[in-house]
């Protein structure tokens, strides 16, 4: 089993004004592929450094993913991407390229996403952005790399086969 830490990053839920259902709906997701279980969830505003404390937090404790919802936009309050490019060490654009390459074809505005991933230690970060539908969009598209991608950053030197 991989354990996955969830922090939803949003003002209004932070501030108890909006229920969170990007959380429990990327819970209920990647639990349904029975490879996954959550052991952390976070809420935060759209705040550099409560979000970066919460990343920090989870890469001390060694959860191998962690992900994020929200604020990964164009308003001015969206700064997830900048929090995350603060605490990685090493980036790995993968996860956001093919993202938003997948999710352009359901909306154009899946251009306006700014997600970042990549690697603090032994943990690896990915963005999701914040609404239900995006964020369960996204995370299918990830999902079927997350395994292969957790085992090698816990050290498996097993060469990469084609699959
Ligand atoms: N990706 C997918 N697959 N589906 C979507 O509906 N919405 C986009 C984009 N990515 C979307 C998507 C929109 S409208 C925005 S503003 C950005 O994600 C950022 O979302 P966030 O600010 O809620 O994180």
């Amino acid at each position: 089993m991989y354990n996955v830490a969830i922090l939803t990053v949003s003002d209004r839920g932070a501030r108890g004004e909006r229920e969170d259902a990007g959380g429990p709906a990327i819970m209920m997701a990647i639990e349904a592929d029975n490879r996954f279980r959550v052991v952390a969830t976070g809420m935060v505003p759209d705040e550099v450094d409560e979000i970066g404390a919460f990343l920090l937090r989870w890469c001390d404790d060694h959860i191998p993913l962690i992900l994020t919802t929200g604020g990964t936009g164009m308003s001015p309050r969206d700064v997830t991407p900048e929090a995350t490019a603060a605490v990685i060490e090493r980036p790995a654009p993968g996860f956001a390229e093919a993202m938003r390459q997948e999710s352009r074809a359901i909306t154009p505005h899946a251009m306006l996403s700014r997600a970042v991933a990549g690697i603090r230690g032994q943990s690896l970060i990915v963005n999701l952005p914040g609404s239900v539908k995006a964020a369960k969009e996204c995370l299918a598209v990830i999902l079927p790399a997350l395994p292969h991608a957790l085992d090698k950053l816990a050290g498996d030197p097993s060469e990469c086969g084609r699959s």
